[in-house]
C-alpha cells in the first residue's frame, strides 16, 4: 500500500519552519505547499526547504492555495486567534487538519469548533504534542500503568525565559493569544488531563504579569500578558494537580520538572535532563531511567522531538484511517482549562467546572 501522503502547511514562521523539518524526517510525507502572508517567512521557509530538498509551491493566502494544489493535509502554524477561522476554510475543502494549539482564543469558539469537527469526516488532530516528547511519554506510560497507585498530586513546573518575538508581534496580546494559561499553558493541562485520565472540577490561580514586556510599546499599548502563575487544579476523582509557571527564569537548570505522588511512591521527569526517576516509600531506594531521543529529531525542533514523533503519529493515523490521539475535545478542554484559570486570576475567586454532561460551558 503507498503510503505517502500530501502535506501543506498554513503559515511558516517559527513552528510553521519546525514542521518543514519534521516532515523532512517522517517517510512517505511529502510538503507540496506553503501559505503565508508575510514576505520574510515566505523567504526564510524558501530557504529552508532548499536545504531539506523539498519543493513546496509558495502562496500568499490560504484560499488561494487550497484553489490551486489538493494537500491530504494541512498544517495550521498561523497565529493562534486566526486558528478558528482557518480550520473553518479547511473544513469546506475536506482536508486532514493538523491544528496547531492552542485550540482557539476563547471558549466560545472553541465550542463552536469542537461541535462543528463532530460532523467533520477527515482526521483532525490538535498540536498539544508536549504528550509525545520521549520522557514524557515514558513518564505518562509509567504513571498510567499504576505505578504509584492512584495518583493524589500532580505538579507540573515549567520556569522558562519570557514569550520570543514573532511575526506582528501578535504574541504580546491576550485578544490575540487567549492569555499564557490558555496560549502555552494549554499544553499542560493536557497532560493532567491525559495522565491522570480524569476531568478537573474546579481550578483557582493567582499569577500577574510582573517582569517582561514591561517597557515595550506596539501602536501605544503595552503587552497585557501573564508571565507568572500558580494554578491548582482539582480533579472528579480527587487528584489534584499544580502548574507553576514562571517565564522569567531561563536561568533554571530544568527547563520542566513533572512529578506525581501516590501511595506507593513519586515518579517524576526532567526535561531537558530527560529523566524518569521512581522513588517509591518502601525503603528500597530510588531508580533513575535515562530516556533517549533520536538526535534528528530533537536537532528538528525546539520540543524535544515531540514534534516528530507527533506528526509520526499524525502519519500514522492519516494512512491507517485511525482516530487522532489528541481529539477536538482534547483541544476544547485544555482552553477551557486555561480561561478558566484566567479567570480566576481576573476575579480572584475560584472557578468550577463541571464536564460530567455536554460540558461546554465554564460554571
Ligand atoms: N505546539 C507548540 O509547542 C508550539 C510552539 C510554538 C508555536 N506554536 C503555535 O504555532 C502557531 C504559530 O506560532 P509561531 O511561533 O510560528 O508564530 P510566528 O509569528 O513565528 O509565525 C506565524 C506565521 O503565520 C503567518 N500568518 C499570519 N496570518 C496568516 C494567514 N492568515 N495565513 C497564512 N499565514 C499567516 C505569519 O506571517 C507568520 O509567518 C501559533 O498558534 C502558536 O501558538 C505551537
Amino acid at each position: 500500500m503507498d503510503r505517502t501522503r500530501t502535506y501543506a502547511i498554513a503559515g511558516c514562521g517559527m513552528m510553521g519552519r519546525e514542521h518543514m523539518r519534521n516532515i523532512a524526517l517522517v517517510p512517505d510525507a511529502r510538503l507540496i505547499a506553503i501559505a503565508d502572508t508575510d514576505a520574510g517567512s515566505r523567504d526564510a521557509a524558501s530557504a529552508l526547504a532548499s536545504a531539506l530538498g523539498q519543493s513546496p509551491a509558495f502562496f500568499t493566502d490560504i484560499a488561494g492555495m487550497l484553489g490551486t494544489v489538493r494537500p491530504d493535509a494541512v498544517i495550521v502554524a498561523a497565529p493562534n486567534y486566526q486558528h478558528f477561522d482557518i480550520a473553518n476554510l479547511l473544513m469546506q475543502h475536506g482536508v486532514a487538519i493538523l491544528l496547531e494549539k492552542p485550540f482557539c482564543t476563547t471558549v466560545d469558539d472553541a465550542v463552536t469548533l469542537a461541535r462543528q469537527m463532530r460532523d467533520y469526516d477527515p482526521l483532525v488532530w490538535v498540536g498539544l504534542e508536549y504528550r509525545y516528547m520521549p520522557p514524557v511519554a515514558r513518564f505518562i506510560e509509567r504513571v498510567q500503568s499504576g505505578e504509584t497507585g492512584a495518583v493524589k498530586m500532580f505538579y507540573i513546573r515549567e520556569h522558562r525565559f519570557p514569550f520570543l518575538e514573532k511575526v506582528g508581534d501578535w504574541n504580546r496580546f491576550n485578544r490575540n493569544t487567549g492569555g499564557t494559561l490558555v496560549e502555552k499553558c494549554c499544553h499542560f493541562f493536557d497532560l493532567m488531563r491525559y495522565s491522570l485520565q480524569d476531568e478537573p472540577v474546579r481550578i483557582f490561580a493567582s499569577g500577574g504579569q510582573d517582569v517582561n514586556h514591561l517597557d515595550e510599546q506596539y501602536n501605544g499599548e503595552t503587552p497585557d500578558i501573564l508571565d507568572n502563575a500558580f494554578v491548582t487544579v482539582d480533579f472528579s476523582h480527587g487528584g489534584r494537580a499544580v502548574l507553576d509557571l514562571c517565564m522569567f527564569a531561563e536561568g533554571a537548570e530544568q527547563q520542566e520538572e513533572i512529578y506525581a505522588v501516590g501511595p506507593i511512591g513519586r515518579l517524576d521527569v526532567t526535561i531537558p535532563a530527560a529523566t524518569v526517576k521512581w522513588s517509591p516509600r518502601d525503603g528500597s531506594g530510588m531508580t533513575i531511567e535515562a530516556v533517549e531521543t533520536p538526535t534528528d529529531a530533537l536537532q528538528a525542533g525546539d520540543h524535544h522531538g515531540a514534534t516528530f514523533f507527533q506528526l509520526q503519529a499524525f502519519h500514522h493515523a492519516l494512512v491507517d484511517g485511525t482516530p487522532p490521539a489528541l481529539t477536538a475535545l482534547d483541544g476544547l478542554r485544555s482552553v477551557q482549562m486555561g480561561a478558566a484559570a484566567q479567570q480566576s486570576i481576573a476575579t480572584g475567586l475560584p472557578v468550577h467546572l463541571d464536564f460530567s454532561q455536554t460540558g461546554e460551558k465554564l460554571a
